[in-house]
């Protein structure tokens, strides 16, 4: 190895170390993060248009709703590692945990198939009184199924960006009685 490829594999290994440690797009290894968007379901695709529609222009005004929107080219569920991977799309779909929020994730399901999943940073509050901070609680209610979970992602020690917790294929196993949640939530948008 010569000294400009000692010196250039030098200047990559600072730089590689700095988007470990820093991320990229001013995300922080030693941060916690959640992802933060709806998944619109699998009746929207690549054919559906959905010209950067935010929640508010949704009919009938969604109780659990979190932009940007996203649906994919086929209509199955997104896949959370590839968002992750690409910089751009996770410094978009995810939000920054803070100290009594948790990262929660909704998921509406009629006769057993997923009709949309939300994810987001929130404080979920069971019936009015609890503040829920781990664990999934399930509502049944003709025929539909509303799942939410939350967990708290625990921030990065190793120096690398923790995946989400919230990620992850629906877990509806877990029944009990549920009545109420609370969503704090602000809005911009993404297609796609
Ligand atoms: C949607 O994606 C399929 C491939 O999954 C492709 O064949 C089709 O042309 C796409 N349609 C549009 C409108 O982009
Ligand atoms: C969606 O929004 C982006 C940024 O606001 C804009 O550049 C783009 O043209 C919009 N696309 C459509 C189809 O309206
Ligand atoms: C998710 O599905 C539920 C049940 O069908 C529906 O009421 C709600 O509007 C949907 N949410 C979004 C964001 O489309
Ligand atoms: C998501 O994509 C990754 C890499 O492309 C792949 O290894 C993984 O199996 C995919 N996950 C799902 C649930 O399809």
């Amino acid at each position: 190895m010569n000294c400009v490829t000692r010196a250039k594999s030098a200047v990559a290994w600072v730089f590689c170390i700095a988007c470990i440690c820093y991320g990229v797009n001013g995300q922080s290894a030693l941060k916690a993060y959640c992802f933060e968007f709806t998944w619109l379901g699998p009746t929207f695709t690549n054919e559906t248009i959905v010209n950067n529609a935010t929640c508010e222009e949704i009919p009938n005004s969604p109780s659990v709703c979190q932009d940007p929107l996203v649906y994919t080219y086929d209509g199955s569920p997104p896949n959370l590692t590839n968002m992750w991977v690409d910089s751009e799309l996770r410094t978009r779909t995810t939000c920054e945990l803070s100290k009594g929020e948790v990262c929660a994730k909704w998921t509406f399901e009629y006769n057993n198939f997923l009709e949309n999943v939300t994810y987001l940073c929130t404080k979920v509050t069971v019936d009015s009184k609890w503040p829920m901070t781990s664990g999934c609680k399930v509502q049944n209610r003709g025929g539909r199924r509303i799942e939410v979970c939350a967990c708290e992602t625990q921030p990065g020690t190793s120096g690398s960006l923790v995946f989400p917790c919230n990620a992850g294929p629906p877990s509806l196993h877990q029944a009990a009685p549920l009545l109420l949640l609370a969503v704090v939530g602000v809005l911009t948008l993404l297609t796609r």
